[in-house]
C-alpha cells in the first residue's frame, strides 16, 4: 500500500530525511501540486490533524475534498473500502483517514492511491510523532541520549504507542509514568516526581476517556494533584527541559494553565510543525521519494 501507515515502516535514515524536509519547507521552500486532489475522511473527531492534514494540502496547492462522514453513504452502510473506493474512482490521487479501528487499513488491500493514516485506534499516529520528532530535533539537534518521559494515559494512546517505538529505535531513552492502571509496560516505568527531574522531555497525554471500558479510578482533581504537571513540578524541571503534549489539552487534569503557555512549552510549536511534516509526506509522496 502506498502511503504512510506506520512510522515503523520507514527506517531512521527516511524519517531523518523527512525531518529536513519539512525544515526545507518550514524555511519557505515552495512546491506546488495543482493538478492534484486529496480526499480527508475522519471518522473520528479531530481539530489539529484534520485540519492541519487540510492546510498541508492547501499550501502544496493540492485540491480538497473533505469529506463529511455523518452526511455520508457511510450511514447507508457502506464500508470503508467502498468508500475509498469511491474516492479513488471519482479521480482523487490520496486519502487522509482516521479511524477508531486498529490496523482499519487492513481492510483496504487493493487500494493503488496512496494511504496517509492520521489515527487509528490505540495503534499508532505517525504524523503526530512526526511532529513530535520534529520539534525535538528543533530543540536538542539531536536524539541519542536524550531521555524522553511519557506520562498519562499509555494503555490508550497511540500517540505513546508510536513514540515509544520510534524514540527507541533513534537511540532516546523513553520512559513511561502516570497511574498504574494506565500502565502497559510499553517502556520502562519511573515515578512521575523522579521524572519531572532528570528528563529531557516531559510528554503529557489527555486522559481519553471516550477509550475506556471501565470508569477511571479516581477524580480528575485527584489526578492533577498526583499526575498533572503543576507550577510546582514544572519548576523542578531542568534548566533545558521541554514540555509536550499532543494535544488537545485538558488544562487543570494532566497540565496546569499556566504551565500550557509556559516558556519551556512546545505544544504550540507542536501544531505548527504538524503542517510541514504532513507537506513533507505528501510531497515525497507525489515524488517516489517516501
Ligand atoms: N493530536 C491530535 O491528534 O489532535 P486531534 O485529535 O485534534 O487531531
Amino acid at each position: 500500500m502506498k502511503g504512510l501507515l506506520r512510522l515503523r515502516d520507514l527506517s531512521t535514515e527516511k524519517i531523518q530525511e523527512i525531518i529536513d524536509y519539512a525544515e526545507k519547507l518550514k524555511g519557505g521552500y515552495k512546491v506546488s501540486y495543482p493538478d492534484k486532489r486529496f480526499a480527508t475522511l475522519f471518522f473520528e473527531n479531530s481539530t489539529r490533524t484534520h485540519y492541519s492534514f487540510m492546510s498541508a494540502l492547501m499550501n502544496l496547492g493540492i485540491q480538497v475534498l473533505d469529506c463529511n462522514v455523518s452526511a455520508s453513504s457511510v450511514q447507508k452502510g457502506e464500508t470503508l473500502y467502498d468508500t475509498v473506493r469511491t474516492f479513488e474512482s471519482i479521480g482523487v490521487d490520496g486519502v487522509i483517514i482516521r479511524h477508531s479501528k486498529d490496523g482499519y487499513y487492513k481492510e483496504l488491500e487493493g487500494i493503488k492511491i496512496p494511504i496517509f493514516n492520521a489515527g487509528d485506534g490505540a495503534s499508532d499516529h505517525p504524523t503526530q510523532s512526526l511532529l513530535d520528532l520534529m520539534t525535538i530535533y528543533e530543540e536538542y539537534g539531536r536524539f541519542e541520549g536524550l531521555k524522553c518521559c511519557i506520562v498519562g494515559d499509555i494503555s490508550h494512546s497511540r500517540v505513546a504507542h508510536t513514540n515509544i517505538e520510534i524514540m527507541e529505535r533513534l537511540g532516546m531513552k523513553v520512559y513511561i509514568s502516570g497511574p498504574e492502571e494506565f500502565n502497559d509496560n510499553s517502556a520502562l516505568f519511573i515515578p512521575f516526581d523522579e521524572a519531572i527531574k532528570t528528563m529531557d522531555i516531559i510528554m503529557l497525554l489527555r486522559v481519553q476517556f471516550e477509550r475506556h471500558q471501565e470508569k477511571m479510578e479516581m477524580s480528575v482533581s485527584e489526578y492533577h494533584e498526583k499526575y498533572g504537571l503543576t507550577l510546582e513540578r514544572m519548576n523542578q524541571m531542568k534548566d533545558n527541559a521541554i514540555i509536550m503534549h499532543p494535544a488537545p489539552i485538558n488544562r487543570g487534569v494532566e497540565i496546569a494553565s499556566e504551565c500550557a503557555e509556559a516558556e519551556k512549552s512546545r505544544i504550540y510549536k507542536q501544531m505548527t510543525n504538524g503542517v510541514y511534516v504532513r507537506m513533507a509526506i505528501i510531497s515525497m509522496e507525489l515524488e517516489g521519494k517516501l
